[in-house]
């Protein structure tokens, strides 16, 4: 019964559809740049990932200065697992920013670009992982995932001898699906008593992160839980805080484009079998801006944390800096009917099935028009669900047309997996 109205109420919900002119001001933006995109391919072939570098740097900027204008102190480390290419992490470095790893490999990557301010999170990490973290002391702080990793750390790092800085993650859904993730607030003071114990670990702060937030109410309410357990923990776990790093989460300010397969109604209606996903319709949940996160995150700090420790606030982004900064050019090898053509990229290039339920436009670089056509666009893979679009922008679409699939930087080039097809080469623009 309660199965069933559940489903209704999706079914019943309305998702706000992407306003046409939101969606057009992006498409000119891409088209006005068309011929720096063309010109690439006169030097590689597709397909290719384009990066490109000073949009990079200006999200870095921004992100920086939101923060900054409204807080203290404060530090930002970019989430290497949001876009793992090496450049990218380059030049957050020359943009002030530290480095959020989370493995062996992430870090290793970070040493040997010379960053000089690194967290390592994350769960499950390995004595291998936490010896090598330990190794470079000076420049890693290992944020703490569990009461066992803090045993572990004190072995590496009696080991490799020298004392290693340390916070702890607390989880912010100790009960749901986020419980794999830190320890429950109310383990906080016992933490603190163990590490005390631990003499070559110096725990110093405590993160957090709660992840796909389109404003930043579940930060905010998460600050307010975290300052309640402050409020009861002892004075001297207090006045040994240096850092409470909120972790990432910040959604891009486009919001979240979705075809109907990304919406509630859409889901329901797929898993009955009934066809979703149409050339034309887009769905779109608004993001706040940055500013807006910015301001409400501090005022949450201000009123719950900083009476209590007078600590750095420590941001760890990654969508929000890299999501536009990454494009995606491929070329139509096959056009098998009007309305169904074979690019010679597959989805393999950016590691999951995102096109069925996330909505980008498809841009027809050779042949430019602010007008959405449908077509279904395919990969070169051997499966259906490798799917790049419904529709495209454009006054037609020919074999060797080049498209170009913008915002691609983001969860993406780091889950791309060798599958039948090579990997796109990444250039500068
Ligand atoms: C601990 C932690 N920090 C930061 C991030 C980055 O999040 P986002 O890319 O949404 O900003 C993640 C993402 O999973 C994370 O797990």
């Amino acid at each position: 019964m309660r199965a069933s109205q559940t489903l209704q109420r999706a079914l019943a919900a309305e998702s706000a559809s992407l306003p046409a002119d939101v969606l057009l001001r992006y498409v000119e933006g891409y088209f006005a740049d068309r011929r720096r995109y063309l010109d690439v391919l006169g030097k590689d072939p597709s397909p290719l990932y384009v990066l490109q570098p000073q949009i990079l740097a200006q999200r870095a900027r921004e992100f920086r200065a939101a923060f900054e204008k409204v807080l203290p102190k404060v530090g930002f480390y970019f989430a290497v697992k949001s876009n793992n290419y090496p450049e990218v992490s380059r030049i957050l470095l020359e943009n002030r920013f530290g480095l959020d790893v989370s493995s062996g490999a992430e870090l290793q990557m970070a040493l040997g670009l010379g960053a000089r301010d690194i967290v390592f999170s994350g769960p499950g990490k390995t004595c291998e992982e936490l010896l090598q973290a330990a190794r470079h002391a000076d420049r890693t702080v290992v944020l703490l995932d569990s009461f066992h990793e803090l045993d572990r750390l004190q072995q590496a790092a009696s080991s490799a001898g020298c004392r290693v800085r340390a916070g702890v993650r607390v989880s912010v859904d100790p009960q749901g699906l986020w419980r794999k993730f830190g320890i429950s607030l109310e383990d906080l003071p016992a933490f603190h008593q163990k590490a005390g114990n631990c003499a070559d670990v110096e725990l110093q702060g405590i993160q957090f992160h709660s992840s796909w937030n389109l404003d930043p109410g579940r930060q905010t309410a998460f600050m307010k839980k975290l300052g309640l357990a402050l409020s009861a923990s002892p004075g001297e776990f207090l006045a040994s805080l240096r850092f409470v790093d909120i972790g990432g989460g910040y959604w891009p300010s486009q919001g979240e484009w979705m075809q109907e397969a990304g919406t509630p109604a859409g889901m329901v209606r797929k898993a009955m079998d009934v066809p979703v996903n149409s050339a034309f319709a887009h769905y779109w949940n608004p993001a706040r801006s940055i500013d807006v996160f910015a301001e409400e995150i501090s005022a949450a700090v201000r009123r719950h944390i900083l009476p209590l420790a007078d600590c750095r606030i420590c941001f760890e982004p990654g969508r929000w800096i890299c999501n536009d900064s990454m494009q995606l050019l491929l070329s139509v090898v096959d056009k098998k009917a009007p309305d169904l053509v074979i690019t010679d990229a597959g989805t393999n290039a950016i590691g999951w099935e995102r096109f069925e339920i996330d909505y980008f436009p498809v841009l027809n670089l050779t042949r430019p028009a602010l007008q959405e056509r449908p077509c279904n666009i395919y990969g070169s893979l051997c499966t259906p669900h490798d799917v790049w679009g419904y529709s495209y922008w454009g006054a037609g679409l020919e074999e060797g047309d080049v498209l170009l699939i913008p915002m691609q930087g983001a969860y993406t080039y780091s889950l791309r997996q060798e599958f039948i097809k090579p990997l796109p080469q990444v250039v500068s623009l």
